[in-house]
């Protein structure tokens, strides 16, 4: 099997430690990002983490030169694509971005690849394939598709065009992972997620109130039909679903087509749950005020990781408690993200 691997997107959250799982499995990384939601220094930081190097391309995936010079420059053997917008509200209010990042970007991708005889896929999906009326726990024979975002249409749209894609050349291989909800950040506190403004998500918000940044944390509905009334969702450590990613390349090596996994611990967690964990965690307490249910929410959703675990070899591993001091590790460290240098250093 070869051993070099192209990580668009590397510079951002999930692909930061993907690049560390990969280097720590003896892959080499080619990363191409245009850094529109990252910062250069998170590839500074992942070669700290390893002692390795990475080859890094500032641009766009959708610019098809620098795909051909990257792919001309390096004997990639296989594709890791993170690059892409991922902003649920943001896609509804801005639609033709997130189709032009998402997917043509991905069909620019896919093209390049073609010309340069590159036959092996992962691509980043997501749970939010399933829509709003699949019942829980979400398992990958599912109908997919009832999406009620446009982000959540291009992750759909590009599965479908990788399954086509698959079904024409029997020598393309392609995993679609589909993510639950990430959170943590690499244990020695070096990378984590860095939102850019107000978080949207739980776990990014939860640490910026508890490092001083916001007053308190709203919490969105707790008259869900769920034990506590808050929603329950299926969080998993950042480290395991890089490892995934991993697991997914090697399992790509001797396979045709495209296959779905989802990658999630199986477990439904509640926001009040997450609060009082991150709370035990840091010994920090988190204000919060109970607020109206966000639009959009479902009340609760959780993976059915078995498929993953029996093809893939794969399994969440890393619990809450790991979760929660990984992520303020990360927050203490880096009040600011990779914007002002930590206080680590
Ligand atoms: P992220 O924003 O931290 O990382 C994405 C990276 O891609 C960033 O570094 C950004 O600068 C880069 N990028 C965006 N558009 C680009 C383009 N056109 N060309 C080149 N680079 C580009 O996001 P993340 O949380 O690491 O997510 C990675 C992938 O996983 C995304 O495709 C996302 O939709 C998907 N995903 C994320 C989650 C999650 O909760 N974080 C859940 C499900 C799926
Ligand atoms: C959101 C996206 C989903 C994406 C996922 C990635 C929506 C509708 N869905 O899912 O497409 O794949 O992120 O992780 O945005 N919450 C609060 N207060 C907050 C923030 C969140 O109570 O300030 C609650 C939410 O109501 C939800 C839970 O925390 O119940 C998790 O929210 P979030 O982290 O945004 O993830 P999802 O909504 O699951």
């Amino acid at each position: 099997m070869g051993r070099r691997v192209l990580v668009t997107g590397g510079a951002g959250y999930i692909g930061s430690h993907t690049l560390v799982a990969l280097q720590e499995a003896g892959f080499e990384a080619v990363v191409i990002d245009s850094l529109c939601n990252s910062s250069e220094v998170a590839l500074q930081r992942v070669q700290a983490i390893s002692g390795k190097p990475i080859r890094f391309y500032r641009g766009d995936i959708r610019n098809r030169k620098l795909l051909g010079q990257i792919f001309t420059e390096n004997a990639i053997h296989a594709v890791i694509h993170f690059a892409g917008l991922k902003a649920v509200g943001e896609s509804s209010q801005k639609p033709i971005d997130y189709y032009q990042s998402n997917v043509s970007g991905s069909l620019v991708l896919l093209e390049a690849m073609q010309a340069f005889g590159v036959k092996q896929l992962v691509f980043s999906s997501s749970a939010t394939v399933y829509g709003s009326e699949a019942p829980v726990p979400y398992v990958e024979t599912l109908q997919t598709g009832r999406t009620s975002n446009p982000y959540g249409t291009s992750k759909w749209m590009v599965e479908q065009v990788l399954r086509d894609a698959a079904a024409a050349n029997p020598e393309l291989s392609v995993a679609l992972l589909r993510y639950f909800n990430p959170v943590g950040a690499h244990p020695s506190g070096l990378i984590g997620e860095d939102p850019q403004g107000i978080p949207n998500n739980l776990l990014p918000y939860i640490a910026q109130v508890a490092v001083g940044k916001r007053n308190e944390l709203s919490i969105f509905g707790d008259d869900y039909p769920t034990p506590d009334g808050t929603c329950l969702r299926d969080y998993l450590h950042v480290v395991d679903l890089a490892i995934g990613h991993v697991r997914a390349l090697e399992w790509l090596a001797d396979k045709s087509g495209a296959e779905a996994f989802n990658l999630g611990t199986g477990r439904g967690t509640s926001v009040l749950e997450i609060v009082r964990a991150f709370e035990q965690a840091s010994g920090v307490t988190v204000p919060y005020r109970l607020s109206p249910r966000r639009a959009g929410d479902l009340p609760a959703f959780w993976a059915d990781a078995s498929k993953a675990k029996c093809e893939l070899g794969w399994v969440a591993n890393l619990g809450l408690e790991q979760m929660m001091a990984d992520t303020w590790r990360w927050q203490s460290k880096n009040p600011h993200g990779y914007g002002a240098v930590a206080t680590n250093k």
